[in-house]
């Protein structure tokens, strides 16, 4: 069993998924993982297991959407996934599907938060007509405060998410704005 990498990631995910906007959301995660990454000053290798993990985060959800996170064990360990990595997907259930793993670690932490997050910033970019170029932290926190935009995306789960982690909400949300736009062209969300 090695660390699981982003590539492998990519190659289990079309096992279990099929539907496009899945793909969409599991690179949008991926690409704010590699930036939290960064933010907690993880090396290369680290950056691309974050990716990784966010790459894979919901390998459950179109085939068991009403117990997401509670397949993910039965799905990823016969693939050589490293049991702390297959707690570490499972732990982004805390407090939505029932599952007992808490996010502990940076990383957990941050997967719990940008998970919803990521969301928001999609939408947000998908009305403007430069997308994600020259995205703002302020304006995003205009939309965050607006309970109507994206509304399917948990406020307060989000918020749980910046406790946990003890981070300001703008520094969460300028990494997530920063990792998503290195990934702007694969989000189709390039200008
Ligand atoms: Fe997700």
């Amino acid at each position: 069993m090695s660390k699981l990498t982003l590539a492998r990631a990519k190659e289990i995910l079309p096992k279990h998924v099929t539907e496009d906007h899945l793909f969409t959301h599991a690179a949008a995660v991926s690409a704010a993982m590699g930036a939290m990454a960064d933010y907690f000053g993880q090396d290369a290798e680290e950056k691309d297991h974050w990716e990784a993990i966010g790459w894979l985060h919901d390998v459950d959800y179109e085939k068991y959407p009403d117990e997401h996170c509670h397949h993910v064990r039965e799905f990823l360990a016969p693939e050589g996934v490293e049991e702390e990595d297959i707690c570490a997907i499972i732990s982004h259930g805390h407090g939505l599907t029932g599952v007992d793993q808490e996010p502990q670690s940076d990383m957990e932490k941050s997967l719990f938060t940008v998970d919803e997050l990521t969301g928001i910033v999609h939408a947000y970019a998908l009305m403007r007509p430069e997308r994600l170029t020259g995205m703002e932290v302020k304006s995003l926190k205009k939309k965050f405060k607006d309970k109507r935009f994206a509304a399917g995306c948990n406020r307060d789960v989000i918020k749980r998410g910046f406790e946990m982690l003890g981070l300001e909400a703008g520094v969460v949300m300028e990494a997530c704005i920063k990792g998503m736009q290195e990934h702007a062209e694969e989000l189709g969300l390039a200008r």
